[in-house]
């Protein structure tokens, strides 16, 4: 009998098992980099450049925004929500490490799923993926748009008018700050994937740097008072932060979109995962740690740029707030940015594979990437961002986030059964309690979201099995193949 992960699709297989199809591990590997036109993606990421990917997806609006609404939830144990987020990333972090370095494929948990789950789990966690990212750029460049507005207040005195800087339902008409980042965001990765990777760089270390600036700042503002009483709103409190912190985690997978353009990903993609979330972890919990401790938590209630606030009261003039504000304007941009790149490896995996149109995986022979799939990615994430509320984007990417987390973890075990001789360059520890733990946590994270969301959710996925059923189960290139003449088939 032959293996289906390692055999070809079965020429003419019964209907249910054309949705299980899978696609072998070893096909994956030997398609990377290649688009439908023949073009190729260029390997040319180093591990610092794929561990910046990653940071620069990660750190952004959680850490700017919403840890101010997470502190009057949790008091000074904000700390130890922080550590709780952390350890729900970390679990689905060792399960993506893992993957990522045995399935080097631009598709993330998509590509990992196809290999293991079959073609129609595949097909539903790229719906996730989309969330995942397309509607956390948005999300994200919304947040961008609220700091530039503090920054151009801060500095010149004028903001952007309200009906030009907030979507319909939200006090404006357009959102035209969301649609510039997203903007100024496409013209960087249509230059390039490794000038796009400068860019993110650069700007990585512009908002690592701000980070510490705060840290070294409100540090002297630091009253030990300020930490009694640690913890009080309990544990519940602590808990409720906790979820609300799990959105500053996302990205940390974002380097597992690069395995088609990173020069040795099966070395360097498990170790971009895993030191990306101890760099953010470490920031996070510091900075929260200083923030708490320079002002009383109560304090942060209804604040909206918290660490410029922390840093006025603490010095007693804006200049340093100012500066953070900047920092941040950077900061958003870069997850604007390494989001976006992430979104078009995606669907540009997607597309090679039949299930979405081709256009999507064509690649310039001139800079080496999707242009197409740029330019049509950008304009579906900056009209969301244009014309969406912030808040019913975010519930959107934490579904699917954790959705996408959930199976990356199932997907770790069935390969280590299905697959126990296939070179791993790392290993989750404990297979299968960590990933089947990791799993736990994600389901009991979506449980926690509200009804509204899983509604959103559900019309989302309704749409995604009808487009699916109406056209990428025709046409995959599995099920394409397995109507070729069996010897075709069987090359
Ligand atoms: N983790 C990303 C952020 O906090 C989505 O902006």
């Amino acid at each position: 009998m032959l293996d289906p992960n390692t055999a070809p699709s079965a020429p003419h297989s019964p209907p249910g098992a054309r949705f299980l199809r899978r696609k072998p591990v070893e096909r994956l590997v030997a398609e990377s980099g290649h688009g439908s036109g023949g073009g190729s993606l260029r390997r040319t990421l180093s591990m610092w450049q794929l561990t910046m990917i990653s940071i620069g997806a990660t750190l952004g609006t959680g850490i700017f925004v919403v840890l101010g609404e997470a502190v009057p939830l949790a008091g000074p144990a904000v700390t130890i929500s922080f550590v709780i987020a952390g350890l729900t990333a970390l679990f689905s972090a060792l399960s993506y490490a893992e993957l990522a370095g045995t399935i080097p494929a631009s598709g993330s948990s998509y590509s990992y799923s196809y290999a293991t789950l079959g073609e129609l789990v595949a097909w539903v966690c790229g719906l996730c993926l989309i969330l995942e990212y397309g509607v956390s750029v948005a999300a994200v460049a919304v947040g961008w748009g609220q700091y530039l507005n503090e920054l151009l207040d801060g500095t010149i005195g004028v903001t952007i008018p309200a009906a030009l800087s907030n979507p319909p339902g939200d006090g404006g008409y357009f959102n035209l700050p969301a649609l510039l980042v997203v903007l100024f965001a496409m013209a960087f990765l249509m230059g390039g994937a490794k000038e796009s990777a400068r860019a993110n760089t650069i700007m990585v270390a512009v908002k690592i740097g701000a980070l510490l600036m705060f840290c070294a700042v409100a540090f002297t503002g630091i009253r030990a008072g300020n930490y009694e009483p640690f913890m009080p709103l309990g544990l519940a409190g602590v808990s409720a932060a906790g979820a609300s912190l799990f959105f500053s985690y996302i990205g940390f997978d974002a380097a597992s979109t690069a395995g088609e353009e990173a020069k040795n990903p099966q070395r360097d993609l498990p170790r971009a995962i895993m030191l990306s979330l101890l760099i953010v972890t470490t920031l996070y919990v510091l900075v929260a740690a200083v923030a708490v401790g320079a002002v009383p938590w109560e304090s942060f209630e209804g604040s909206e740029a918290a660490l410029a606030g922390v840093l006025s009261d603490v010095t007693g003039t804006e200049l340093w707030a100012v500066l953070l504000s900047a920092g941040a304007v950077v900061a958003i941009a870069s997850v604007v940015l390494a989001v976006l790149y992430g979104q078009t490896r995606i669907l540009f995996a997607m597309s090679r594979d039949g299930l979405v149109p081709g256009v999507f995986s064509r690649v310039n022979a001139r800079t080496g990437t999707p242009r197409a799939n740029t330019v049509l990615v950008s304009a579906f994430c900056g009209i969301l961002a244009a014309a969406i509320p912030l808040g019913e984007l975010a519930n959107a990417t934490s579904i699917g986030t954790l959705f996408a987390f959930g199976l990356v973890n199932i997907a770790v075990v069935v390969l280590r059964r299905t697959r126990p001789d296939m070179p791993r360059s790392f290993r989750v520890p404990l297979s299968p309690a960590l990933p089947l733990l990791g799993l736990g946590f994600c389901v009991y994270n979506m449980l926690n979201l509200p009804a509204v969301t899983w509604l959103v959710f559900g019309l989302w996925m309704a749409a995604g099995l009808v487009f699916y059923f109406l056209y990428g189960q025709r046409r995959s290139r599995l099920a394409v193949e397995a109507h070729e003449p069996p010897a075709t088939a069987e090359k």
